[in-house]
């Protein structure tokens, strides 16, 4: 494919999902739209003259909407799938691994989940609140499942995705490891010596100040880098009170890296 051609593409994808009204996948527009974006932006990763596509300044305008675009639809995504893996569930023939390994894209979270988990000390990992967490907490039932003495709780401000994700938890089993708590990030008070890890999707100003005020010493932010930024917007990182220490590296089958951050001296 020659650079025009990628370019043309990324707008139609742009174009076809601004027109959508429904971004759940109940809509075969937005699931073909986006399976096969997600799988083009790892294959370019490996061409040299695609891999740098977002910084084309004919690409600059689509950095903005289209992850605004793709945010919507895995909000949506992760409310349909929790559904579907409760409903699963119930019936005698769906056991819970298989209903959660059903979920396209279980595969891409344990990856990020390992990569993540190189980056933590075990103490920092039994010890952990995630904001932002949704419909479908898989990293926190991850870190549960991994851990058997992890005490992980779940930080939503949407009701729904709250109700969604603790059902989820309770049928799995894991109440007594994770919690949900329906709150702003701006509002939760994190524990003494709690891992704090903010999804990609987390919004909203002065997270990391009340982070520092409350005495989280460690950050895991989910960041996007390259053209996975027109997946995701790229954090908004800290700039005061707190040092990076690691991040993950990009890789072409790992849409987020993250960056392990520690209060500074
Ligand atoms: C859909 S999840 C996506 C998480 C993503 N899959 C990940 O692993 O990073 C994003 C969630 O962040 C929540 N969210 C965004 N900003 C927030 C904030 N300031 N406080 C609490 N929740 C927030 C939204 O309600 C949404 O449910």
């Amino acid at each position: 494919m020659s650079r025009q051609q990628a370019i043309d593409y990324l707008k139609s994808v742009h174009t076809r999902m601004a027109e959508q009204v429904d971004f759940s996948p109940e809509n075969p527009v937005i699931n073909t739209t986006l399976g096969t974006l997600v799988r083009t932006l790892c294959d370019w990763q490996t061409f040299d003259d695609l891999a740098t596509i977002d910084l084309d300044p004919e690409v600059a305008p689509l950095l903005t909407d289209l992850p605004r675009l793709c945010a919507c639809a895995e909000c949506e995504m992760e409310k349909w799938w929790c559904r579907k893996i409760l409903s699963d569930m119930q019936t005698e023939t769906c056991p819970a691994n298989r209903a959660l390994a059903a979920f396209w894209y279980m595969d891409n979270y344990r990856e990020l989940y390992t990569a993540e988990r190189a980056l933590m000390t075990d103490a920092q990992h039994n010890k952990a609140a995630f904001l932002g967490s949704g419909a479908l907490p898989l990293t926190a039932i991850l870190m549960a499942e991994a851990d058997p003495t992890a005490s992980i709780r779940c930080v939503d401000m949407d009701a729904i995705a709250c109700d969604l994700s603790r059902q989820l938890i309770e049928a799995l089993d894991l109440s007594d490891r994770i919690e949900v708590i329906c709150a702003s990030a701006q509002s939760y008070i994190p524990r003494a010596d709690e891992t704090v890890i903010c999804a990609s999707l987390l919004s909203g100003a002065g997270i990391y100040d009340h982070l520092l005020d409350h005495g989280v010493r460690t950050l895991l932010v989910r960041d996007a880098e390259g053209l996975f930024r027109l997946l995701y917007k790229p954090a908004v990182l800290p700039t005061n009170g707190y040092v990076e220490r690691a991040k993950t590296q990009p890789c072409h089958t790992r849409i987020n890296t993250s960056r392990l951050f520690e209060r500074a001296a």
